[in-house]
């Protein structure tokens, strides 16, 4: 009898300090669970009673009851007071946190202004019914002059100042020898546009080495200067708003005949006159009935097609939209200048 007392009164002991030292939890459960689990110290002697004399069963009873009971009671204080601790430590980190001060914001990235914009004029034509062709940047001679009317020596081709690779082959002055490849190989009639990179020995604010152009071919029977102007206003309207003014300016292209250079009704100033435009117009592409000597290059006859041709640097129509002043601005990729499309 004196030994069960003796172990009950260190399992009181150890268990006491047990409780108190418990900083979580999980930790005063695993107190609980070693000496009031089942398999538990406490939980062993309670089930010898029944094997113990009966004055024995009594006093090591009614002992080991009460400490049962008192343990119960600690664990259950402990448990308020940890769980009373965990909140205040919450609070403490809410106080630091705060949730007002602005997120930090990532940027999501998009296509290129360039990009976006080259794809807007083209959607324009696809719905007028245009398609897409395209052509090889490194072209011949033949294709970039030749073939549209400037034979060798022509002084138009000064009109362009060309990188040369060879004698007969450059890069591309501008997107009209795609014409030439597309009614090569094709009978009219023809409606294409053709998107993609020029390049010219220029650079300054308003010139660009490498610039991108959209040309645009309509070869039918019966095609008029009042298709052509008809399809670019559309256009005009399209890209820079119902409002916008258009006229065009006879001009000179050896591919075209009559030429003209199409101007809008300037972006800035609406057409008043400003220090940009100084007229209250600026020119955004050139265009023209094509000329016969070039449905002669391809074998078309001359008598029976007729067609209209246009040519605009993106470049260009993009400034003037978006009143931006600087074409390099376009290849520096300063993300200043990109988020802002
Ligand atoms: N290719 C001409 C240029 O680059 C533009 C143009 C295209 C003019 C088609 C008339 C017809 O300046």
């Amino acid at each position: 009898m004196k030994a069960a007392i003796e172990s009950l009164a260190s399992i009181e002991q150890e268990a006491s300090k047990g409780i108190e030292g418990a900083s979580t939890l999980h930790e005063l459960d695993q107190v609980r669970v070693r000496y009031l689990g089942r398999k538990g110290s406490l939980t062993g002697i309670l089930r010898s009673l029944a094997s113990m004399p009966a004055e024995e069963r009594r006093s090591v009873g009614k002992e080991a009851n009460r400490l049962k009971a008192l343990l119960g009671q600690r664990i259950e204080e402990r448990t308020r007071q940890i769980t009373e601790e965990m909140a205040r430590r919450v609070e403490g980190q809410a106080a630091q946190l705060d949730v007002t001060l602005p997120g930090r914001k990532t940027w999501l990235g998009h296509k290129h202004p360039l990009s976006q914009g080259l794809q807007e004029i083209v959607d324009v034509f696809l719905r007028m019914g245009f398609s897409i062709a395209v052509g090889p940047d490194v072209e011949w001679d033949y294709y970039n002059f030749e073939a549209l009317n400037m034979p060798a020596d022509h002084p138009a081709r000064d009109m362009w100042s060309t990188f040369f690779i060879t004698d007969t082959m450059l890069l591309r002055t501008h997107t009209s020898p795609v014409q030439i490849r597309v009614m090569e190989r094709e009978k009219p009639p023809i409606r294409i546009i053709t998107p993609g990179r020029c390049y010219r020995v220029d650079l300054d604010a308003s010139h660009a080495p490498n610039l991108h152009q959209i040309e645009g071919l309509y070869v039918d029977r019966d095609v008029s200067l009042g298709d052509l102007k008809g399809t670019l206003e559309l256009f005009a309207a399209a890209v820079y708003g119902d409002d916008v003014k258009s006229r065009f300016v006879p001009s000179y292209f050896p591919f075209t005949e009559p030429s003209a250079e199409m101007y809008i009704s300037c972006t800035i100033c609406g057409g008043t006159g400003c220090r940009v435009c100084h007229s209250g117009w600026v020119e955004i592409l050139g265009c023209g009935m094509v000329d016969p000597a070039v449905f002669e290059a391809v074998g078309y006859d001359a008598e029976e097609w007729t067609g209209f041709a246009f040519g605009m640097g993106v470049e260009r129509v993009l400034m003037l939209k978006h009143r931006i002043d600087d074409i390099r601005l376009f290849y520096e990729n300063d993300v200043r200048f990109l988020r802002q499309f």
